[in-house]
């Protein structure tokens, strides 16, 4: 691994690869957690992985997932949504959902909806992007991976001029997004998560 991190578009025949990347980064993440109870870590892994590929394959007709690529492989993530682009439209949301329901079954379903909805009311009605997953390699973690993915989202969130939403159940995530402008808004109990919303708004 070099230590200079480049950020980069991630093309469609990386997907595979970074969504099981994303599984093994978020396979103990409080919020699966309570999505997916009682599940052992690698068959929750393998659901997660089916959900991270068909949601990189939807979301790329609007934007592109962000990614590091270093010695041959994706070791980071991320899927940021631009301005307008999220909810995606009804018909789209049901076919992505069907399509990982065929694949992995119904369970947590129910409570994937919930949380998606809870979520969704929160976010602002004005204009602004969306970082809905950011994740690292696990072995990779703590190297500074995350901290140049966020430098890069936020060039990008400064050059637009715009604001930009998150959410988080994770103490230590709080911490890293602190560092690059975001704060608190909100504090709720979602599906047993305490869950934080933070917005970052644009260094002009
Ligand atoms: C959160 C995450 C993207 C950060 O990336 P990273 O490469 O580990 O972070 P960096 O090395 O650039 O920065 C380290 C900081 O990240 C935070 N952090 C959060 N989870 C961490 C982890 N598992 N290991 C190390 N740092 C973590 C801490 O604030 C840490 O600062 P500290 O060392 O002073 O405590 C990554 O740890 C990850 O994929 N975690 C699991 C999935 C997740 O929670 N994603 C975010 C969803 S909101």
């Amino acid at each position: 691994m070099s230590t200079e991190y480049a950020v980069e578009p991630l093309s469609s025949s990386r997907f595979p690869e970074a969504a099981t990347l994303l599984a093994r980064a978020f396979q103990n993440d409080p919020v699966i957690a309570s999505i997916l109870p009682g599940i052992l870590p690698e068959k929750r892994a393998h659901k997660l992985a089916v959900m991270f590929e068909e949601m990189l394959a939807v979301n790329s007709r609007w934007n592109e997932p962000l990614g590091i690529v270093d010695g041959g492989a994706v070791r980071a993530a991320a899927i940021l949504h631009r301005p307008g682009t999220h909810p995606l439209p009804l018909g789209t949301e049901i076919g992505l959902l069907w399509r990982v329901v065929r694949r992995i079954g119904p369970r947590g379903l129910t409570r994937f909806i919930r949380w998606s909805l809870r979520i969704g009311r929160r976010h602002p009605t004005t204009p602004h992007y969306y970082l809905e997953t950011l994740g690292v390699e696990p072995a990779l973690q703590g190297r500074g991976l995350g901290s140049a993915m966020l430098r890069k989202i936020a060039a990008v969130l400064d050059a637009a001029g715009d604001e930009c939403v998150l959410e988080t159940a994770n103490d230590r995530n709080v911490v890293l997004y602190g560092r690059f402008g975001f704060e608190i808004t909100r504090e709720e109990q979602i599906l047993g998560a305490h869950v934080r919303f933070m917005r970052r708004r644009p260094v002009m």
